[in-house]
C-alpha cells in the first residue's frame, strides 16, 4: 500500500479514538473510505446507528440529507460532514416552500417522504421512509389512506404498482439513477445470458420491469449474498461493487453503464466528493459541521422518528 494512504489511515485512526468518534459510510463512497469505515450502510442503517451511537462526534461519508437525518436524531452530538457541498439531485427536485404550498392544498392526505430530502421538507411531512423499508410502511396504512410520496416518481411508482396505491407523486428524480441505459442493460444481459439484474428502485420502470431483484442497496447487497447465480448487472451508483465483491469475492459483478456516458459505470458525483484526506482533515478540524435550526429539527424529528418505531 502507498505510505501516503497508510499514514492518513493511521491518523484518521488515532483521531476517531482520541476523539470517540464513529465514521459511518454509505455503500456509494469511495472504495478507501468505506475501508476505513466503523459502520457501512444504506440510508435506513446509517440513521438507525446514528440514533443509537454513544459516540461524541458522527463522521457521515455520505451526502449532506444523511447527516441532517443523523444531526437531527442525535442534536446533543458533533456532526460532520467531509464535503459539506455533497448534495443530492433527488434531494434537490423538491424546494420545500413548493413542497410546503403543495400538501397544503391536499389536508386530507398523508404525507410521505423520502429520507433523500431537506430537514425543511421532511418538517412537512408525516412520515419519512427510506428505500429499505417504503413498502413496508405504506402496506402498513389503512389501505384507503390518501398518501403524497415525495420526491422520488420512480420510487413512489415501485410502491404504487406492488402496493396497488394511487399515491399522488411528486415529480422529482436522481440524476444517477434516472439515466440507466435500458438498451445497454439489454445488451449486457445478451452478452451474460445467465447474469442476474439488480435494480434501484430509483431507476425507471421499465428497469425495474427487467429486474430479478429491485431493493435498495442493502437489499440488493442480501439478495446477491443469498442467491445461487454467479453473476449479476448491479442497476445502481456504481460504489456498491466494492462491499458486493467484498461479500461474495467468487461472484462477479457488472456495473451497469449510463444512457450519456463512455463508460462502464455510472457515478454519483456528490457522494464522490468526499475524500480520505477531507475526512482526515474533518476529524482534525472538527468541522465541516451540520447544523439544523431547530424549529425545523423540532418538527422534522417527529416523521423520522415515525418511520424508525414502523421499520422495528
Ligand atoms: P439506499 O438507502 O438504498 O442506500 O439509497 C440511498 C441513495 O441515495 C440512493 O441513491
Ligand atoms: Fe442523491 Fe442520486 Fe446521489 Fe443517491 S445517487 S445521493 S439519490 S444524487
Amino acid at each position: 500500500m502507498d505510505t501516503d494512504l497508510t499514514t492518513l489511515k493511521e491518523e484518521i485512526a488515532c483521531l476517531k479514538k482520541e476523539k470517540n468518534a464513529l465514521v459511518m459510510a454509505h455503500y456509494y463512497q469511495r472504495d478507501e473510505i468505506q475501508e476505513i469505515a466503523d459502520f457501512i450502510g444504506d440510508s435506513l442503517a446509517l440513521a438507525q446507528k446514528a440514533a443509537a451511537t454513544d459516540a461524541d462526534i458522527i463522521v457521515m461519508c455520505g451526502v449532506h440529507f444523511m447527516g441532517e437525518t443523523a444531526k437531527i436524531l442525535c442534536p446533543g452530538k458533533k456532526v460532520l460532514v467531509p464535503d459539506m457541498s455533497a448534495g443530492c439531485s433527488l434531494a434537490d427536485s423538491c424546494d420545500a416552500e413548493e413542497f410546503a404550498r403543495f400538501v397544503e392544498t391536499r389536508p386530507d392526505y398523508t404525507v410521505v417522504s423520502y429520507v433523500n430530502t431537506s430537514a425543511a421538507v421532511k418538517a412537512h411531512t408525516d412520515i419519512v421512509v427510506t428505500s429499505g423499508n417504503a413498502r413496508k410502511i405504506i402496506e402498513s396504512l389503512p389501505e384507503d389512506e390518501k398518501i403524497i410520496f415525495g420526491p422520488d416518481k420512480n420510487l413512489g411508482g415501485y410502491i404504487n404498482s406492488v402496493t396497488g396505491r394511487d399515491m399522488i407523486l411528486w415529480p422529482g428524480a436522481c440524476h444517477v439513477h434516472d439515466r440507466f441505459s435500458l438498451e445497454k442493460i439489454k445488451a449486457m444481459k445478451e452478452a451474460h445470458p445467465g447474469a442476474k439484474i439488480l435494480v434501484h428502485p430509483e431507476c425507471r420502470k421499465p428497469l425495474q420491469l427487467i429486474a430479478d431483484k429491485v431493493g435498495s442497496t442493502a437489499a440488493l447487497l442480501e439478495f446477491a449474498a443469498a442467491d445461487e447465480a454467479g453473476e449479476y448487472i448491479v442497476v445502481t451508483e456504481s460504489g456498491i461493487l466494492f462491499e458486493m465483491r467484498r461479500k461474495c469475492p467468487e461472484k462477479t459483478f457488472l456495473a451497469a453503464p449510463a444512457e450519456d456516458s463512455e463508460c462502464q459505470c455510472n457515478e454519483c458525483d456528490y457522494m464522490k466528493l468526499n475524500t480520505l484526506e477531507k475526512v482526515a482533515a474533518c476529524l482534525r478540524d472538527e468541522q465541516p459541521e451540520i447544523i439544523v435550526d431547530e424549529e425545523i429539527a423540532a418538527k422534522a424529528i417527529r416523521p423520522i422518528r415515525r418511520m424508525l418505531e414502523l421499520s422495528r
